[in-house]
């Protein structure tokens, strides 16, 4: 199979060094890719907002297969224009990367099907925004409505902070992600991302993980991207999976297919396990970064047929298989991350792989031949283990191999699951 992957994150890296090891693939070609990427696909410099370009190039090469990462491309529709060129395409549609792109269309599913999620308004004026706050209370959520790079949520404790988030939202801090804002109410539990395929019909449960948003130790100061993630999340217990199946991720395939959106692709659930069970905080189509990294560590099967059975519609045909052991990955950031940052820093060394442990590249590049940071989350040490302590005490150790004097990282990735293998 002739495969051309788009993105260039640590989750695209991931992704390629697995496809890398399938039998099936002959040619492998990633845009634009990055220095990790090229270990294993030949980079093109492609603009991937130019879907004609990318269109040219799956032609000019007889790609048989194009896998998206990213969700801004899917929110732009390159699936679809894919698909309509006649390409079997991983990722899905516009209209179903809706399920990430607006939050409002998300909570609307779920008050349409009857899915648990925390109670919400959606606005499109500060004014109504604040008189429901005040009604309401805090603790409580305020959202962006649209794609803002992770940072467009605001728990706020006090009624003032959620006022202010408000206020930020409709002077546009966010762009147009924030000209409609989702107030909603807070859900106190544990929180787990819970990964899933669909190929529109059927959906294949993956695999859990827990990802860490706070910038600090402790989960302190702002939300990231994600600043470390483990999998499996122990939360995630069979009866817990059971039920997010039939109570969530069911009801939302089915639903999207009755509305005319049926979805193709992976998707992951944030959950909170509240007291009364799973609820919905949001959905994201595509897989999280850096939760793909350790996905791909633990699973067992080869990708690349699972991933093409879910673009044709033949998910039910296939199944995964996962290690038992936990995976555990430390994300690697510039110095300033989520605010401003320097750019193109030297990373003196990094260290190779082992049989349990291995560092993927996110937001780095090469120039004049030496490696630079080029982006906020820059590298990504993953780690196996019997259980959580014992890949956290490997990805640590291959951390602290890393020679990159603008990074620096969470000490503490794991830590819920580590305090509960000691209890
Ligand atoms: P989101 O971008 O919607 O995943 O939100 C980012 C983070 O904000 C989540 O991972 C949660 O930690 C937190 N969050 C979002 N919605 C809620 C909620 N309703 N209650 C409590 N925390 C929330
Ligand atoms: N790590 C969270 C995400 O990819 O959305």
């Amino acid at each position: 199979m002739k495969v051309l992957l788009i993105g260039s994150g640590g989750r695209e890296h991931a992704l390629a060094w697995k496809i890398a090891q399938s039998p099936l693939l002959e040619e492998f070609y990633a845009a634009p890719g990055n220095p990790g990427i090229a270990d294993h696909a030949t980079l093109v410099s492609l603009d991937v907002e130019d879907h004609a370009a990318v269109i040219a190039f799956t032609k000019e090469k007889s790609i048989d297969f194009v896998i998206i990462g990213p969700e801004a491309p899917l929110v732009a529709g390159l699936a679809d224009d894919l698909r309509a060129a006649g390409i079997a395409t991983f990722g899905p549609s516009k209209a179903a990367a809706q399920l990430e792109g607006s939050k409002g269309f998300t909570k609307d599913l779920c008050a349409r099907y009857d899915i648990p999620t925390g109670a919400y308004q959606r606005f499109k004026a500060a004014e109504p925004a604040r008189q429901y706050v005040h009604e309401q209370g805090a603790p409580i959520v305020i959202k962006a409505d649209g794609l803002a790079a992770g940072k467009g949520v605001t728990v706020a404790m006090t009624e003032a902070e959620a006022l202010a988030a408000i206020d930020d939202c409709f002077d546009g801090a966010f762009g147009a992600a924030g000209a409609e804002v989702v107030v909603e109410a807070f859900l106190d539990g544990e929180e787990a991302s819970f990964f899933c395929l669909s190929d529109g019909k059927t959906a294949l449960a993956l695999a859990t993980a827990q990802d860490h948003k706070r910038v600090g130790d402790g989960d302190t100061g702002p939300n990231t991207g994600g600043m470390g993630a483990y999998s499996p999340a122990p939360v995630m217990t069979p009866a817990m999976v059971e039920r997010t199946m039939k109570e969530i991720i069911e009801p939302t395939i089915s639903g999207m297919a009755k509305d005319g959106n049926p979805f193709s692709g992976v998707f992951f659930a944030g959950l909170m396990i509240t007291a009364k069970g799973p609820e919905l905080i949001e959905y994201n189509v595509r897989f999280g970064d850096p939760e793909c990294q350790v996905l791909m560590m633990r699973l067992k099967s080869d990708l690349l047929p699972i991933l093409y059975a879910t673009a044709t519609g033949t998910l039910d045909k296939v199944e995964a298989e996962w290690r038992d052991d936990a995976a555990l990955t430390v994300v690697l950031a510039s110095k300033g991350y989520p605010g401003a940052y320097d750019k193109n820093t030297p990373i003196a060394h990094i260290p190779d792989a082992s049989e349990e442990a291995k560092v993927f590249h996110a937001g780095t590049a090469l120039k004049d031949g030496k490696l630079v940071a080029t982006g906020g989350r820059v590298l990504n040490v993953t780690a196996f283990g019997k259980n959580v302590t014992e890949a956290q005490a490997r990805a640590y150790a291959l951390t602290d191999k890393v020679e990159w004097e603008n990074g620096f990282c969470r000490r503490d990735i794991g830590w819920q699951a580590v305090a509960r293998e000691k209890a």
